[in-house]
């Protein structure tokens, strides 16, 4: 089987030639510091091994409830935040037909998500739509405690239960938690919620290949055993490839890096196809909250292109020269069309009659590498053969991997994030949580 490639060929002439056996020498401790679990935050390496870990007996469970969730409603409303749906949000919009819910839907609960945002009006137009709709809701929140989904989940339980009564609801809702602790873990035990487990070990931003991924995934009639074969693909790769030049994880941590110390202190991830718009956003998720700590960090920026062309290809063509870009190109399209020919030709393109539309983004995609560039913007390639679910789960796992390889090198913990909580604390002092009432005070003043 095929495989991600990273090619570094354009950023070669932005980095000293010299820098590179330092940073291999480098990349090799923080490759030792990982698989030997001797680094910063080694007691939440459980992703390492999810994809060789999880029990068939679990994936079948998973898929088991998937399908009575199938029968039971047409909308699959997820409920989460950060980590705990930016994965299944990824996927599901990667491998879906953008178009299908319109006409009808695939056959499958379309999945909608909730409690990732403290919006009046899109959680009142979420209820409106499951006062119309069959449903069922998973609730997810390895914290048990995190307010947006604890909000969201406070409504749409009051909704669910008078809609289908107590006991029925009880079958439609499925909670993902801590093994032990939180409140949703108390809630689903008292109500009698089917549960599963988010491991101990395994942090927000890690957690997609565990039920909290898998189950939504599942429910939307993709193969979570197929994305879990190419994620163990690339932990075979990840963990044993010795040759530092050929570990695409060693390579991409590397040379973002480089990259940073050489000035380039934005990475910008680039696709050119739209449906890995929330692909690029569960990236900024994991490479911002695990490595922008301690006043470092390179920071996560995202575009499709060619929409981005239009608007943001001004700034990175001729803006500061502190950015760098990462693209995921993907090698074939699921579907074929072709330009039609025109008679009258009047827009001048009968030069392209016949030829894919995936070899003119292809174009696009090479001439804007090239213009880039030349423009001051170093290149890293990332060559996926397919957008489909074994190809995603190698592209899950090699961010994994070479985020945390990266973190190190940095020096930074990558499975904290300690700076998530200064909002949450303002938030509470100003809605006048009992116990913040200094707080709230000193911060109503400086309104
Ligand atoms: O990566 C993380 O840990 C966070 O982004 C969490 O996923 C996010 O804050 C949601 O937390 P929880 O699942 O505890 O509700």
């Amino acid at each position: 089987m095929t495989q991600l490639k990273v090619d570094i060929s354009k950023l070669q002439s932005f980095i000293d030639d010299q820098a590179w056996p330092a940073m291999q020498e480098e990349m090799n401790n923080c490759h030792r510091q990982l698989t030997l679990q001797t680094g910063k935050g080694n007691d939440f390496l459980g992703w390492v091994d999810l994809p060789v870990q999880l029990e068939t007996s679990l994936l079948d469970h998973i898929r088991a409830n998937a399908e009575t969730i199938r029968q039971m409603a047409r909308l699959f409303v997820v409920i989460g935040i950060g980590g705990s749906y930016l994965g299944s949000k990824a996927l599901i919009e990667a491998l879906a037909n953008p178009f299908e819910t319109m006409t009808g839907g695939s056959g499958y609960p379309t999945v909608v998500f909730a409690g990732e945002n403290l919006s009046e009006d899109y959680h009142a137009h979420l209820l409106a739509l499951l006062d119309k709709t069959e449903y069922a809701v998973a609730v997810i929140s390895k914290s048990g405690t995190t307010t947006e989904p604890a909000i969201a989940f406070r409504l749409i339980k009051q909704h669910i239960e008078k809609k289908y009564g107590k006991k029925e609801a009880r079958k439609r809702i499925f909670a993902i938690t801590d093994v032990a602790r939180g409140a949703l873990k108390k809630l689903a035990d008292t109500e009698g919620y089917s549960t599963y487990v988010i491991p101990d070990d395994v942090g927000g931003r890690y957690s997609v290949l565990t039920p909290v991924g898998l189950l939504p995934v599942a429910v939307a009639g993709y193969d979570i055993l197929s994305l879990l074969d190419g994620a163990k693909q690339m932990r075979t790769v990840a963990l044993t490839s010795p040759d530092f030049f050929q570990n695409p994880c060693t390579l991409y941590a590397a040379a973002r890096n480089l990259l940073l110390r050489s000035g380039k202190t934005t990475e910008i991830l680039v696709a050119f196809e739209p449906s890995l718009l929330y692909m690029i956003e569960w990236w900024k998720q994991l490479y911002g909250e695990s490595e922008g700590k301690e006043h470092k960090g390179i920071f996560p920026a995202g575009v499709t292109f060619t929409s981005d062309l239009h608007s943001m290809g001004q700034y990175i063509q001729e803006g500061m020269r502190t950015l760098f870009e990462t693209v995921i190109s993907i090698g074939e399209p699921a579907k074929q069309l072709s330009v039609p020919i025109d008679t009258e030709n009047l827009d001048g393109l009968n030069f392209l009659s016949g030829m894919r539309l995936s070899e003119v983004n292809r174009q696009a995609e090479l001439g804007t590498m090239l213009a880039h560039v030349d423009g001051g913007v170093p290149n890293i390639r990332l060559t996926l053969p397919a957008i489909s679910e074994y190809y995603l789960g190698q592209l899950i796992y090699f961010f994994e991997f070479s985020c945390a390889l990266s973190g190190y090198a940095l020096g930074v913990n990558p499975f904290d994030q300690p700076g998530v909580e200064a909002y949450k604390k303002n938030m509470f002092a100003l809605l006048g949580k009992p116990g913040f009432e200094k707080e709230t005070t000193e911060l109503r003043n400086r309104l």
